[in-house]
């Protein structure tokens, strides 16, 4: 198993390239799949997930050619059956994708869920809800979602939850749907927006995506496009608290800096300087920072996915800070490590109290999901003295070359490989999902 070896005590000093968003792109090479005409995807992220997700398409005949690291051709005209049989596909939630992909182009779709998920509940009601309202019937039959439908009719769907997955989901549904769709109460994120473009760029006919009113006109088919995915909102948004936490100095390059603005607001009340140019985006902290208090909610508010990053942050920032998780109900499972490291964080419900320490510790450390796993990478950076980050498989789902940009930065990061242990338990209950 692959582990970080990290000493802290650098700064972090210099430019980044940000990738393009994972979640995004997720979405994005499930769309790929519904015109038989080859479509060009820019920009796609090499991680895990999108990797997982590849595989996945290529187990049901989708061709898929790697032009190159970030560039695939995708055609999916020779899928010859809608009957998701691969393994990977439970590793990411977002196997969900190929439900509404394959439902909306075939009517027909059995694609596996993942099983358990560390963040809490994460509910599909919504997205069953959305197909339904479109004339489909699904069931849940031995952990797949089989989804059918002799045709769809579009519909007027108000989603209970403001959900990023429902509503990529029911987008892909009805984008050829007989008539009109609105789907209200809709995910803002940028990757819906992302989506959204993407499929007009391919002859559908989606107004509002960005707003929470979304409106689809059915068309009979899609055809061939070239298309570039969004830069990662949140690997920049870990870049530039890596920046705050070590007193450091990063610019993060190829962004779109109106979607940093959630995370770099917070960044700059706490004591930061923040400027931002057409596509780029620079973090410049010279002293200890301030306490704050953040509570995560759907965009254009903080994202859970930098819930994590900000309370390693504010763990080590002057006085109290509050930290309020409205999205997930069990996204503080990694406070239990950073407790290892000398933090003093109090949890209660969907709350953390963090009293900022000095600085943390170095210390042997697990990495619990994604998120807070690349949250205690930033610890460990900060930290006196040299920690081993376990468990960096789920670090690897959405960062891509992690190590070696922090490496870039100044980090003092290294890899290490060791003989694979016995799966453990907690492996096994998560080697899913999680954002
Ligand atoms: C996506 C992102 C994830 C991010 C999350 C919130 C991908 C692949 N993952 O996840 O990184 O943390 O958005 O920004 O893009 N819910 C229901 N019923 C549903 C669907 C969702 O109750 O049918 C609830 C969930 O349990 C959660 C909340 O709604 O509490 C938001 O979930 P959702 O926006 O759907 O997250 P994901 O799309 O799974």
């Amino acid at each position: 198993m692959e582990k970080y070896v990290i000493t802290g005590g650098n700064p972090l000093v210099g430019e980044v390239e940000i990738g393009g968003a994972k979640n995004a792109a997720l979405a994005i090479l499930a769309a790929s799949i519904m015109t038989d005409e080859t479509v060009t995807i820019e920009n796609v992220p090499d991680v895990r997930d999108t990797n997982v997700m590849l595989q996945a398409m290529e187990s049901i005949g989708v061709q898929i050619i790697r032009v190159d690291r970030h560039t695939y051709r995708i055609n999916g005209s020779r899928i010859h059956n809608q009957v998701i049989l691969n393994e990977g596909i439970k590793k990411i939630r977002a196997s969900y994708y190929l439900i509404g992909a394959l439902l909306g182009k075939y009517k027909n779709a059995e694609v596996p869920l993942p099983g358990g998920c560390n963040l809490g509940t994460r509910a599909i009601d919504q997205h069953i809800k959305g197909f339904r309202s479109l004339g489909a019937s699904v069931n849940v039959r031995h952990g797949s979602v089989v989804a059918h439908a002799q045709s769809l009719k579009g519909s007027h769907i108000f989603m209970d939850k403001v959900s990023v997955g429902a509503t990529i989901n029911v987008i892909m549904a009805a984008v050829m749907a007989e008539g009109k769709t609105v789907i209200e109460n809709a995910a803002k994120e940028p990757h819906v927006v992302d989506l959204a473009n993407f499929l007009n760029s391919m002859g559908a006919n989606i107004k509002g995506a960005g707003t929470d009113v979304i409106r689809i006109n059915g068309v009979q088919s899609l055809h061939k496009t070239e298309y570039m995915i969004i830069p990662d909102q949140i690997e920049a948004g870990t870049y530039l608290m890596a920046a705050a936490a070590t007193r450091g100095d990063i610019t993060v390059k190829n962004v779109i800096p109106k979607h940093l603005e959630c995370i770099y607001a917070k960044l700059s009340e706490i004591g930061c300087q923040v400027e931002e140019s057409d596509d780029a985006v620079r973090v410049v902290a010279t002293k200890r920072l301030g306490n704050t208090q953040v509570k995560t909610l759907p965009y254009p508010g903080f994202p859970t996915d930098m819930q994590p990053q900000m309370t390693v942050l504010l763990g080590i920032a002057q006085g109290i800070s509050i930290v309020t998780e409205s999205i997930f109900d069990n996204r503080f499972k990694y406070v239990d490590e950073l407790t290892r490291m000398g933090s003093d964080i109090k949890v209660e419900g969907n709350t953390a109290i963090i009293t900022g320490v000095e600085r943390y510790s170095g210390a042997e450390i697990a990495s619990p999901d994604l998120r807070a796993g690349a949250a205690l990478v930033i610890a460990a950076l900060t930290a006196e003295g040299e920690s081993v980050v376990t468990d960096i498989q789920y670090i690897q789902r959405g960062y891509e070359d992690f190590h070696l940009k922090l490496k870039k930065l100044g980090g003092n990061i290294e890899i290490i490989d060791t003989p694979d242990e016995e799966e453990s338990p907690k492996d096994a209950a998560f080697r899913s999902v999680v954002s």
